[in-house]
Order: structure tokens, then sequence, then C-alpha cells
């Protein structure tokens, strides 16, 4: 067991609280790591706003990469000094979407057996698993993926959720190539990020929508070729001229990613797509909010595929080192996602900043 500094939340809507914390040894399939950064994401704001769960203490962060310092008995996916990027879902490799070769699916993924506690002994719960907004953390070894070494870690670490959400929401979920059109509703961080990764793909054209023109010229700068103001125009007959003019006859794009998590984008989102294409739907609604209206017949007449993202459906061993490996040749700008570096201390004036909209990400470095 040892003693580190880490950020936790004690009771619904109280300030975080930097704490001493107690790390255990790493027992069977578990690993400690050394987190050398961490980023700041809304879901952390949400533990500590009771969204998520009552178990408090939480122990926040959870946008994390660091040096694995050591792993218990039967770990071989990773070793000590390994440069890994975490994530919150160590798949089983036994359950009937593991078996059946879609492990990004995994119904049954799994996190350490102890727990990291307070001095007291108080056991605290780490969010999604992670707990990173501490000097060290324990996790489970499968939620640890090595990448490539040399890569700046505030910039590697945001691949453990946010930004791999919405790169694989275009990527993966949406299955975007060259020769497609995208349209990406929201362009907060995981809609920039699905405009990143639809560049990185080779689609064209790609149309930013949002209500916000500081996040429009974000997302220009991160790859879209297109923007639409959406408190101003019409987004879905936007969508629509915008396509048409680089595919003679098309309706609406051909991939319509929705990053915000409402009904009402969402309704946009399956009205701005082409006949037969593809709606993502990345953002998270919350439980009190009802699919739109829709005559079942444009459902079955439109065709196409109406999917929704978890996680990006990533894998990580596949997907975080070719990302990792992208961002170093310059092909991935991950480091335009880093809107600053900040210290444990700094999170609660982070939140702040968040809950404006004035970062992309606030990434806490150790
Ligand atoms: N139309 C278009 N854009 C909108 C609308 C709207 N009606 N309402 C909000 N937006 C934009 C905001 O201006 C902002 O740029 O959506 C963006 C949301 O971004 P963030 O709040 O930064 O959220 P982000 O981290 O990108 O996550 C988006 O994905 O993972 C989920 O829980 C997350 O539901 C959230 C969504
Ligand atoms: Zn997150
Ligand atoms: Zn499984």
């Amino acid at each position: 067991m040892q003693q580190v500094k880490g950020v936790i939340a004690r009771a619904q809507g109280a300030p975080v609280e930097v704490v001493t914390i107690n790390v255990p040894a790493p027992g069977p399939g578990e690993a400690v790591v050394q987190v050398q950064a961490c980023g700041v994401c809304h879901t952390d704001l949400h533990y500590r706003e009771g969204g998520i769960n009552d178990d408090f203490p939480f122990l926040l962060g959870h946008e994390a990469a660091g040096i694995v310092e050591a792993v218990g008995p039967g770990v071989a996916e990773v070793a000590p000094g390994d440069f890994v990027i975490l994530n919150w879902r160590a798949v089983c490799g036994e359950c009937r979407a593991c078996r059946r070769g879609d492990s990004q699916y995994c119904f049954n993924t799994h996190n350490t057996t102890q727990k990291m506690t307070l001095e007291d002994g108080t056991e605290l719960s780490p969010a999604l698993g992670i707990g990173a907004f501490a000097e060290k953390t324990l996790v489970a070894a499968g939620q640890c993926t090595k990448v490539s070494p040399s890569a700046r870690p505030a910039a590697a670490g945001l691949l453990g959720c946010g930004v791999m959400a919405g790169i694989g929401a275009a990527i993966n979920t949406g299955a975007v190539t060259r020769g497609k059109s995208v349209a990406v509703i929201g362009c907060g961080g995981v809609g920039v990020a699905a405009i990143a990764g639809s560049a990185l793909a080779g689609a064209n054209p790609i149309i930013a929508v949002d209500i916000d023109a500081k996040k429009l010229a974000k997302a220009k700068e991160l790859g879209a070729t297109h923007t639409v103001d959406s408190s101003q125009v019409d987004p879905v007959e936007a969508i629509a001229e915008i396509a048409a003019q680089f595919y003679e006859g098309a309706e609406g794009a051909d991939v319509v990613i929705e990053a915000v998590g409402r009904p009402e984008t969402w309704k946009q989102a399956f009205y701005a797509r082409d006949l037969a294409g593809t709606v993502v739907l990345v953002g998270v609604p919350t439980p009190d909010m009802k699919m739109p209206d829709l005559p079942l017949v444009d459902v079955f007449g439109r065709g196409g595929a109406l999917r929704s993202s978890w996680y990006g459906d990533c894998l990580p061993t596949r997907d975080f080192p070719m990302l990792v490996d992208l961002y170093q040749q310059g092909r991935l700008d991950l480091d335009a996602f880093v809107t600053e570096e900040i210290k444990l201390e700094e999170i609660e004036a982070a939140f702040e900043r968040m809950h404006h909209g004035e970062v992309l990400r606030s990434v806490v470095i150790l």
C-alpha cells in the first residue's frame, strides 16, 4: 500500500477536495499506474453532482495516460515501465459478445477487485472505474493499453474517453470513408473529435453544425469544410444544400453524427441524412428524453441505419496505438484538444470553465 494525493467528490454538489488516498499494491490482474496527465470531462462533473449514482466519495478523473509502476500476479498484457492510456472497459473475453468476436460490445467489462480508500479506510468509487485525478491509481490490467512512449501524455490521455468517443463515432460506428459526406451536429469535444475522425478517413464535405460561433471556428480548425449556425438557419436544409453541391442529387449527408444528446437535434440528424444514410447518436440523452415523434413510414422509406455509438465502439487495443501513431505522424491533431494544462488543485475552476463552454479540454498534469 502507498499514499498519494487524489481529488475526490465527497458529497453531492460539494466542491472537490485534494486529499491523501491509499492505493493498494496490485493484486491478481491489477496494475498500479503513475498518472502523468488526465483530462477534465463533463462526466467528472456529473459524478460530483450525483448524476451518475450515489456511491460517494468518488475519486474523479478518467481520461488519462501514465506509466505502469507495478503489476499483480498473472498480468501479461502490460509490464512496469510501459506508457499506457487507460480505458474504462476492460473486456472479459468470455461473454456472448466477446465470444462472437464483437468485444467492443463486451457485456461484462470489469475493474479492480481491491478498492482504493481514504486514510480512514472509507472505500472510494473511482470515476468510470479509473480515478486518475491522482498521482497513482489502481486499475484492472485490461484497462491499460500500451502505446508509443514518446507521445505527449496530455494529448494521448484524451483518447481514453471523449476524443475516442467522437473519432470512433465517425470511423467505427458511422463507417465514414472517403467519398462520403458527413455532418456533425454539436461541436463540443466529442463533436470536433468526430470531425477530426471524418477528416482522417477522407470524408468530403464535412459539415459542422452548432449554435455557438466559437465552436464552429474550432470545428474548422479540426477539419470541417463547411459550418452551419443552426441558431440562424435550418440545419436540415443547409446540410442538404451543401451535400448536393458535391454529389449531384444528394438529399442530405451520407453520415450524420449527433453529438449533443437531445431529441430535437437527433431529429435534425434523422432528416439531414441522404436516403439510405446513417445516423449516429453519440451524444448521451438523459433518462427523461423520448424519441421524437417520427412517422414510421419515414424510418422505413428512407432506409439506411440508425445507430448509437458507445465509447465510439472502440477496441482500445486496436484503436489507441493506431491513433497515437497517426498523432505522432502529424495526421491527427490531438494537441488541438488540449486548451490548457492545470494542476490537481485547479480542477474546481476547470469545471466552471468547462460548464461555460470556454475550453475543449483542461488537462491536469501530474
Ligand atoms: N444544436 C446544435 N448544437 C448544440 C445544440 C443545438 N440545439 N445545443 C447544444 N449544442 C452544442 C453546444 O454549443 C456545444 O458546442 O453542442 C455542443 C456540446 O458540447 P459539450 O457540452 O462540450 O459536450 P461534449 O463533451 O462534446 O459531449 C457531447 O456527447 O459524450 C456525450 O455526454 C456527452 O451528451 C454529451 C455529448
Ligand atoms: Zn470522459
Ligand atoms: Zn465480454
